[in-house]
Parts: structure tokens; sequence; C-alpha cells
């Protein structure tokens, strides 16, 4: 329904150009080739937008991909997935209908069906057109106390569904200052992924620093590829997947000006993008400089 894009096809073509270091330089779980790696950009509109500002949005995004390329010989482009509010979820399948950026939800419960107000289930989710779903977003840690043993649950069912979770980790500030920003990451990533069954689809996290989201201060390249080489490593084993299967995006005030430094990153493999996905200019040049 939102086009093609499937999140479990190991596709996407990654990293031409290039075998990026980090892969490897992770040193965990190997066997599996680098080019599994996918270059994704993802827009997390959060709890913004009306139906017509979504349906604008994608009209002006399907005509900017359509555009040609101006290196037309250079990397592929990269995978593109708009992740809006549940109410907007129909309309933005039907603009996105015949192209190639799929959709996904910026939540989903636990179980399958049931007496739970106001919660979405994956398989309405998936009637709805959606091939993606964020789990453990920071700000859904904070709203609504999410625990590690609850999003693990979430992103099994996300799966066991064949919606691809994309797994949000990151420290606050006040980890970062008290030197705990590894063991958080591993902590997340090792209570998300804990219920995930077992499957050849490459798993997606995204790497938000708390401190990063909508603050306007980005993680510098440094900061952002010292997390994502420490991610890889950890994503690879807790999924029990090589190195090169595991995708990576960064998020956190991602803007054009600040994009390309991060995704020439060797660990950075793409971006979610909050408040810069509201504009489709933004959201383009965001995805210009990821291919
Ligand atoms: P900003 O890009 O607005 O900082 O938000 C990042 C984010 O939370 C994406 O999920």
């Amino acid at each position: 329904m939102s086009g093609g894009g499937a999140p479990a096809s190991a596709g996407g073509g990654r990293h031409a150009g290039g075998a990026p270091a980090g892969g490897d330089a992770a040193g965990v779980g190997g066997g599996t080739p680098l080019a599994l790696r996918r270059r994704i950009v993802a827009g997390n509109w959060k709890m913004h937008f009306v139906t017509a500002d979504a349906a604008a949005f994608c009209r002006e995004l399907r005509r900017g991909l359509a555009e040609p390329r101006q290196e037309p010989a250079g990397p592929a482009r990269p995978e593109v997935v708009l992740f809006p509010s549940f109410p907007l979820l129909p309309g933005v399948a039907r603009e996105l209908a015949g192209s190639d950026v799929a959709m996904g939800a910026q939540d989903v419960h636990p179980a399958e069906r049931g007496a739970h107000t106001g919660d979405v289930a994956a398989p309405q989710l998936v009637d709805a057109g959606c091939r993606w779903v964020l789990c453990g977003h920071s700000e859904r840690r904070r709203d609504h106390s999410e625990s590690d043993e609850l999003i693990a649950r979430k992103v099994a069912a996300a799966a066991r569904h064949g919606l691809a979770p994309l797994l949000c980790v990151g420290e606050t500030r006040e980890q970062r200052e008290a030197g705990e920003t590894l063991a958080v990451l591993e902590r997340q990533v090792r209570g998300g992924l804990s219920s995930r069954p077992a499957g050849p689809a490459g798993v997606v996290v995204a790497y938000e620093p708390v401190w990063a989201i909508g603050t306007g201060l980005t993680a510098s390249p440094e900061t952002a590829q010292e997390a994502h080489q420490f991610l890889r490593g950890v994503v690879s084993e807790a999924a029990g997947q090589g190195a090169g299967a595991v995708t990576l995006l960064y998020g956190g005030s991602v803007t054009p000006a600040n994009a390309a430094g991060l995704i020439a990153q060797p660990d950075v493999d793409g971006f979610l993008v909050g408040g810069a996905s509201l504009d489709p200019r933004q959201f383009l040049a965001i995805i210009a400089c990821s291919g």
C-alpha cells in the first residue's frame, strides 16, 4: 500500500564507494557481507501535521525524488521512510502508493488485539500500509515510562507481524556527563532486542542521544561515530547477526547543514530526522547528501 521499500529486503545497496571500516572494526559477528548494510533516511513527524499537511508534504517529496539526480553514477539513493502519527496513516499510504517511499508508525502495542483502549496493534498497522514501526523512542520512554522489557515485547510483536522494528536508543545528558553512555546504550540494545524472533532480516537501530533531540545540539561526527561503532558490535551480538547486517541511523537535530559530516562516518548508515523532516525541502536535502 505504501509502495516498496520492503524493510526485510536486505538490499538497499549499501555504501557504494567504499567498505566502511567500522563494520569490521567492531569485530563482532563477521560473515555477513557489508553490502547488507542499508542507507536509510527516515522522517519522524512526531505529533505534527493534519491530513492536508501530510498530503502536501508527500506530493512535494515525490516531486523532489522524481527529479533527475545530479550524480546519476553515484551511490544509490537511500531508502526513505515516513513515520506519521496514527490518524494520518491511511492518507499518507494513499499519497505514497506507487512510490518507493515506505511508511511506518510511531508505536505499537505488544498484543495482537484486545482490551487496550487507545493503543494500536501490529496487524492494524500492517492493514494501514505500514512496513515499519518505531520502538522505544526516547519521547515514549519519557512520556509513557516505557521500559526496556516493554520495548522488547513491542519489537517482538512488530517482527512477528512482518513490520520492521526501528529500535531507538540514546543516553540523556546526565548519563553522558556521568560517563554512562556506553553502558546505557548496551542495556537498551540488549533489553530491546531480547525477545526479537530470529530471522534473516537485518536489524535497524537508531542512536538518538536525548540531549541532541530537538535542541539543535547535534552530536559531532566523532561523537556519533564513537557511539555507532560501539553499537555495531553490541547490536550484532544481541541480534545474533554479523556486524555487516546491522544498519545504524543517527537522530538528533539532523539538518542539511550537518548531515554530510555525519554520513561520512564509517558507521553512520543514515538518519532518523525529527524537526527537519517536517519541511520537504530540508528532508530532500538530507536525502540527497545521504546517497
Ligand atoms: P530532531 O531531529 O527534531 O532533533 O528529532 C530527532 C528525533 O527524535 C527523531 O526521532
